[in-house]
């Protein structure tokens, strides 16, 4: 009944309509998307796009993203109201502020917020002359930022943060997870004086649940078997893995093996179940992440709710004043890392 009423609307809207799920999406909406993609390729997408109505498949912040680099004359919509991220809920920009500038009274310090932040967290990016990253450009940006500055604040992800630093070879005495209790109080200038790399204390619920103990048994039992994982995994789970890298970097690892491999795929199990579909000459097995309870609530019957009520004033909207300053960061991306 909900497939039937979104065909009808997508038939009804043509040209002017462009659906886009993220590959954590179940099968019942990406079946029904323009584009499917990692964070990245949706951000990048959305410049290039010429649809009046863009509904967004995936958590607030995507959509955010999509509003800050739309058009004026485009309209951005979130399926579900309430689809959040944990994550992005762990680094709150009143806070981040506090401690940007607390570390900026000694160092020149540059702020790198995973794509996976508010809005008010990329204005701040922007303020501070940083930038934001996603899973497929992380260890490029930090390249990039370490450049820029004295010390880099990587934000929120922790795990992302740990794992990007060792890809660069900084060494891990250079690297070290501030304090943000206290409003930032509690922060020491004099300890963190010799680090390069400032992490926030923020992880992925989904990933989080991945552990190294499990990795370790299943190549234990199984030596033929191959580990891909996300880079929000902890870094003690990176390190055993075969590979890993952005949703797209696990749908093309998967891909590329060859028929009757046995591959543990670490992240969102919606990805994991469509590649066990899309490989049934492999044995693709999920290494236990489990589902994103926030990805799920876009579901069939929201989403074609959505597409009825286009003209009703229900769209994403953002601050402007943090969205001018949001938007530098995220084109600084687009830009380095094209
Ligand atoms: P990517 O698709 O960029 O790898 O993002 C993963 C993720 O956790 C999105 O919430
Ligand atoms: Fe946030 Fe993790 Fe869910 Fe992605 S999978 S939306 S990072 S909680």
């Amino acid at each position: 009944m909900h497939s039937k009423k979104i065909q009808d609307s997508k038939q009804r809207l043509g040209k002017d309509l462009a659906i886009l799920a993220h590959h954590y999406q179940s099968d019942a909406i990406v079946k029904h998307a323009d584009l499917i993609g990692d964070s990245l390729q949706l951000a990048a997408a959305i410049p290039k796009l010429k649809a009046k109505y863009i509904v967004f498949c995936g958590v607030n912040f995507m959509a955010e993203t999509a509003a800050v680099l739309a058009a004026p004359h485009q309209k951005i919509f979130l399926p579900h109201p309430d689809a959040t991220c944990v994550m992005a809920d762990m680094a709150p920009a009143s806070l981040v502020k506090n401690i940007l500038e607390k570390l900026g009274q000694r160092k020149k310090i540059i702020p790198l917020a995973y794509v996976n932040s508010s809005v008010g967290v990329k204005a701040l990016c922007g303020q501070y002359h940083g930038s934001v990253c996603t899973s497929s450009n992380a260890s490029k940006m930090l390249e990039w930022a370490l450049n820029q500055g004295d010390q880099v604040l990587f934000l929120p992800d922790k795990n992302l943060g740990e794992n990007m630093a060792r890809l660069s070879g900084i060494s891990s005495e250079k690297v070290q997870v501030i304090d943000i209790r206290q409003r930032g109080n509690n922060l020491s200038l004099e300890k963190h004086s010799d680090h390069k790399m400032l992490l926030w204390p923020g992880v992925c619920a989904v990933h989080f649940r991945l552990k190294p103990e499990k990795v370790y048994r299943i190549l234990n039992d199984n030596p033929q078997a191959m580990v891909v994982v996300h880079p929000e995994s902890h870094p003690d789970v990176v390190n055993l893995a075969h590979e890993s890298g952005s949703t797209s970097k696990i749908i093309s690892f998967v891909s590329k093996a060859a028929p009757g491999s046995t591959i543990y795929v670490g992240t969102e199990d919606s990805l994991v179940l469509r590649l066990q579909k899309e490989h049934p000459d492999k044995n693709i097995l999920p290494l236990g992440a489990g589902y994103c309870s926030n990805m799920a609530k876009t579901t069939p019957e929201f989403l074609a709710e959505t597409l009825e009520n286009l003209d009703k004033d229900n769209m994403v909207k953002v601050n402007e004043d943090l969205a001018g300053l949001a938007r530098t960061a995220v084109e600084t991306m687009l830009k380095v890392s094209s």
